[in-house]
């Protein structure tokens, strides 16, 4: 057996953590979150101030550069943005690769990958400004990706990016119009859509961000570490869980099943969980679900369509809220109880839902590597383990076995 004691004699505080549940990996000045009081800041404003008042690109330039911009500041950082939304030409044949039935997720993440390719020489991460022109590379073209996984899902041409739009507005552009004919931006649509990607853009140090870290703790290639964000981002416990959400709504269908889930949920031998429920550090409300779940309505409303998928995830809401195994376990409705419904209405299939998550998650993941990558005092993150496995034994020949 192996001494445990023995075999970590050296290595002074040495602590068990699974899950990370109580360990900070950084420090941080981007995000603030008071799980217990359902409080999100970023550079200390709240995140309620922020989705009401401000836009995605101020919010880009908050996260990146520690101040709200001034109004030039603004403008300039809009331009620089819309000046590199296009992509290589010859992405679009990487594109071509992919099965038609390809999960929109799997085309972001290899054609992200595929950006290092692309910009692997210019790429000195030691120098700030080296790594600014890859953070704003990586935003401006994360919608133009998003778009093109999107139109190649449904067998429509690409549409090039129009600069002219918001970057919000030329996103929905590029993907529900079509060419040769004008496409105009609803501004309810791109309202909501825009609140969305600020209320999806940084969250401290989430599975999908301390991702993006680790993989850029060795000095990897940016556009290989947002990859990797990505790819975490993917799994139903993390972004994947609106697109869970809102298929498990639609499975509830009436108001009048809501128990059956609820008794599911509590069911310990069933795997089942309340998708869009429960949070690793909000213990209370999600401040972001409480936009959204106001969001939705509005939506819904101006865009004139009455979706029951709402009426079910109100009443879903109410009726777990007064449950004593939720309010025991603290389960709150968290940010992707209601994006789903807000998409879906805008006329996303609910395989597009990370994809947009991923879209503005973006900024908090650049946001995060460029403040890594400026601290003197950054290391490589390597994590240890208590090994469990069987102690040193000889080696016997295959036949002997
Ligand atoms: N439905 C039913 N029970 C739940 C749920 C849920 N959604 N979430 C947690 N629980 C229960 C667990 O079974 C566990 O019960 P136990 O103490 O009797 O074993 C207890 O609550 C604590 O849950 P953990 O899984 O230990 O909590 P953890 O912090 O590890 O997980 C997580 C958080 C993954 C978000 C979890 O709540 C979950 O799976 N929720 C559903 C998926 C989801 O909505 N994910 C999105 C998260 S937000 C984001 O990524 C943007």
């Amino acid at each position: 057996v192996i001494d445990i004691r023995k075999l970590y004699a050296n290595t002074g505080a040495f602590t068990f953590d699974p899950g990370f549940t109580s360990t900070a990996s950084c420090e941080s000045n981007i995000t603030y979150i008071d799980g217990d009081e359902g409080v999100l800041l970023h550079r200390g404003y709240p995140i309620d101030q922020l989705a009401e008042k401000s836009s995605f690109m101020e919010v880009a330039y908050l996260l990146l550069n520690e101040e709200l911009p001034s109004k030039a500041e603004l403008e300039n950082f809009t331009y620089t943005i819309s000046r590199h939304t296009m992509l290589h030409e010859q992405l679009s044949t990487f594109y071509r690769g992919f099965r038609r039935d390809a999960h929109p997720m799997a085309i972001m993440c290899g054609v992200v990958g595929a950006l290092s390719a692309f910009y692997h020489d210019s790429t000195d991460i030691a120098d700030p400004h080296q790594r600014m022109i890859a953070s704003h590379r990586l935003i401006a073209k994360m919608p133009t990706i998003a778009a093109m996984a999107y139109k190649y899902s449904i067998g429509q041409p690409f549409l090039y990016p129009r600069n002219d739009l918001s970057y919000t507005g030329n996103f929905l552009r590029m993907t529900f119009g079509v060419p040769a004919e004008e496409y105009v931006v609803d501004p309810v649509i791109e309202d909501a859509m825009d609140k969305i990607f600020i209320l999806h853009a940084d969250h401290e140090q989430n599975a999908s961000t301390s991702t993006v870290r680790l993989a850029g703790s060795s000095g990897a290639n940016p556009f290989a570490c947002i990859a990797a964000g990505i790819a975490c981002l993917w799994g139903p416990a993390h972004g994947g869980a609106n697109e869970a959400a809102l298929n498990m709504l639609r499975e509830i269908g009436t108001p009048d099943r809501i128990p059956e889930y609820i008794a599911r949920a509590k069911n310990k031998d069933d795997p089942f969980r309340l998708m869009g429920f429960g949070h690793r550090v909000y213990k209370n409300f999600d401040p972001r679900a409480k936009v959204l779940s106001k969001a939705a309505g509005e939506v819904l409303d101006k865009l004139g369509r009455n979706d029951p998928v709402l009426d079910t995830a109100r009443e879903l809401e109410r009726i777990a809220l007064s449950d004593p195994y939720f309010i025991d376990k603290k389960l709150y409705p968290n940010v992707d109880f209601y994006s789903g419904v807000i998409l879906s209405a805008i006329g996303f299939p609910t395989t597009m839902f990370t994809v947009l998550f991923a879209l503005a998650r973006t900024v908090g993941w650049v946001a995060q590597w460029n403040e890594m990558i400026s601290d003197p005092e950054q290391k490589i993150g390597r994590p240890r383990q208590l090994y469990t496995g069987p102690a040193k034994r000889d080696y016997v020949a295959v036949g002997n076995r």
